[in-house]
């Protein structure tokens, strides 16, 4: 039995794994060290074998190699799944990745659609209880009700009463048709959002709330600019003289000076990156799209599109496909110059299309994404809520500029 990789690019996962186990039906990689496979990540493919025994997966998308791993580890396994056997190749030591440090921890999540069970969404938040802060792009609640955002609330303060979490709201949290009641204390998003904002400002995040739909926010060495895409009649929109407008002043503003700086006392130089929250993928960037098929889910997407193709370091972030990170051609773009759109799944069970022959169940599994920004470089990890596990099929690196 042997496993020969032909990797193309230091740090990163994408090139051809050729496996050769004579007598096996399928067989499943996995990132490895001298002591095993490493516990604490999924499996990063899973092929089938030819009646040779031989097969070849070839890793596309940019992922990153971690950095406890030094080599990588078939299993493969018979029609009875009973057998099983082992064998690995090194990752040559130009191509391994260098250990990061962790200065700030964000965690996202997407996609909660809170209807009743109080328990599930609270041990869901409380995974973002180590985070520095917490980000959630939408959807969360499923239907967009009073009682279910005053639900929500209670959840938010018992789960992270010392973490601030700031949200942008998606089509769920609008009720198909809007109710008299909505804009009663905490009833609906924007009472929701007032009370982030409110445990936000005292737990020391410098926020700026537009009321056209966004709000602006400073944490350590980033900046989060939240766009509100949806609107009543569960519309996904941004309108060009609202959020757009919003974001376009924004966009134009000075970044990368430090809030705190005093005169005299030169700080040290940190890079700097911006996070643009929306609960909808942009066309160009939505991880399912289909050449000149596709529609986009936003209203005012190419507009949008327009505003950030003049930029660089950003990280836009989305939900609301509810599409897992195992995708084989990934959902997350790093694109020259730092431009970074990730769509981020959902903390429900997540969808996996592609037309792979053999996909894993826990690929399914829902999913929250931590981004590590160390001094330098920076991770986006997304883990299954299920096991804790990391994918490492949504596991990226990239180099923070100056
Ligand atoms: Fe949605």
């Amino acid at each position: 039995m042997k496993l020969t990789i032909h990797l193309e690019k230091p740090g990163c996962g994408d090139g051809m794994y050729e496996i050769r186990a004579r007598g096996y039906l399928a067989a499943e990689l996995f990132w490895s060290n001298e002591k095993g496979i490493l516990e604490e990540y999924t499996a990063f493919a899973c092929i089938p074998l030819g009646l040779d025994g031989e097969g070849v997966f070839r890793f596309q998308g940019g992922r990153g190699i971690p950095p406890e791993a030094s080599s990588v580890t078939v299993r493969a396994v018979d029609g009875s799944l009973k057998k099983w056997e082992e064998a690995s190749a090194i990752i040559p030591m130009d191509f391994r990745s260098p250990l990061q440090d962790a200065e700030q921890k964000i965690c996202v999540m997407s996609d909660l659609h809170l209807s009743r069970r109080a328990g599930r969404l609270k041990w869901v938040l409380r995974q973002g209880k180590k985070a520095d802060l917490v980000l959630l792009l939408g959807d969360l609640v499923n239907d967009g009700l009073p009682e279910q955002f005053r639900l929500f609330s209670r959840c938010l303060e018992e789960a992270l009463p010392d973490v601030p979490v700031l949200a942008v709201p998606g089509n769920h949290d609008f009720p198909r048709n809007p109710l008299p009641l909505a804009g009663e204390k905490r009833g609906d998003f924007r009472g929701v959002f007032q009370q982030m904002a409110e445990r936000a400002g005292n737990l020391g995040i410098q926020l700026k709330a537009d009321p056209r739909g966004g709000f602006c926010a400073r944490a350590g060495r980033i900046q989060v600019i939240g766009l509100y895409g949806a609107s009543n009649w569960r519309r996904l929109r941004l309108e060009k003289d609202g959020q757009l407008a919003f974001l376009e002043k924004e966009l134009g503003e000075k970044q990368g000076e430090e809030p705190e700086e005093k005169l005299g006392e030169k700080p040290e130089e940190k890079p700097f990156l911006r996070l643009i929250l929306c609960h909808a993928p942009l066309l160009d960037h939505n991880p399912q799209r289909r050449k000149g098929q596709s529609q986009p889910y936003l209203g005012g997407d190419r507009a949008l599109q327009k505003l950030l193709d003049g930029q660089e370091n950003f990280l836009f972030l989305s939900g609301h496909t509810h599409l897992s990170p195992n995708l084989y051609q990934g959902t997350v773009e790093i694109l020259p110059g730092n431009r970074i759109y990730a769509n981020v799944g959902s903390t429900c069970p997540c969808e996996m299309k592609g037309e792979e022959p053999l996909t894993l169940k826990e690929w399914r599994e829902p999913v929250m994404t931590e981004l590590i920004l160390g001094r330098k470089t920076a991770s986006i990890i997304s883990r299954s809520l299920v096991t804790g596990k990391a994918f490492p099929r949504g596991y990226y690196r990239f180099n923070l500029f100056s």
